[in-house]
């Protein structure tokens, strides 16, 4: 308990969620609802024995965790956005948490980055976590990006661990759509039969899927290693 005596504080410029969603709840909330979801979903009773890694984590399942005293075994955030990573570091003084900056090419996030490829590797030992989540980070990937993340993580889930994402599907699409404006990642549309024979061709199995929640979530699935 001596972890928890600091108030995560952050700044504005790091929240990473769309005015749309701060609006409904602070993220403490939303993330512990999020966190509760995805626990539910791949059927755990608590995180308290999990090790969960989270990429493209922003900052608010940390301010959940943190500011809310959830229960957690470890927390690895990994994310392409520098300087939030490195107010993480600075500012978490919890052995459980740990956080790691990728210097990953994407169009709108990080354009200067190194392109995401088979080479790609993250500060972890592989096979290290019980579960491996991307909440709102498939809906901004193109799917040649999609896979190489996909492919990445595979290497750090445990064998009997899983891997719960959401993203935005529709099935009137033949595979994939950027409906931004400028088609640079912004908001990024699936057809589901494509996305989830994209996955299984990165070494996952399909285990259970959701609609969307409104704006706090989009569709949603659970896969484990094949
Ligand atoms: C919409 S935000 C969601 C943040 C967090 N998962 C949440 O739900 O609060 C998407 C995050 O993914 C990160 N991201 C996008 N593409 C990435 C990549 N290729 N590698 C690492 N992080 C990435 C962005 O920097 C951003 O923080």
């Amino acid at each position: 308990m001596l972890f928890f005596r600091r108030k995560l504080r952050v700044p504005e410029q790091f929240n990473r969620n769309s005015a749309r969603v701060s609006a409904l709840m602070p993220a403490e909330d939303s993330g512990r609802l999020l966190l509760d979801r995805m626990r539910d979903r791949i059927g755990f009773a608590s995180y308290a024995d999990v090790r969960l890694l989270d990429f493209g984590c922003g900052v608010r399942f940390t301010q959940a965790i943190v500011n809310r005293r959830l229960p957690i075994r470890e927390y690895a955030g990994v994310d392409n956005y520098r300087e939030m990573i490195e107010f993480l570091q600075r500012s978490v003084r919890d052995p459980r948490f740990s956080f790691a900056f990728l210097n990953a090419r994407h169009p709108l996030y990080n354009p200067d980055g190194i392109p995401l490829g088979d080479s790609t590797r993250l500060p972890f030992a592989e096979g290290a976590f019980d579960v491996v989540s991307m909440f709102s980070v498939i809906t901004h990937q193109n799917p040649d990006d999609a896979a190489s993340i996909f492919r990445l993580l595979r290497r750090y889930v445990a064998p009997n661990g899983h891997l719960f994402f959401t993203c935005f599907l529709d099935e009137a699409i033949e595979s994939f759509e950027d409906r931004s404006p400028q088609r640079n990642g912004g908001f990024c549309f699936y057809n589901p039969a494509f996305l989830t024979a994209l996955v299984e061709r990165c070494g996952w199995t399909e285990v259970n899927r959701a609609k969307s929640e409104g704006p706090l979530m989009g569709d949603s699935f659970v896969f484990r290693p094949s």
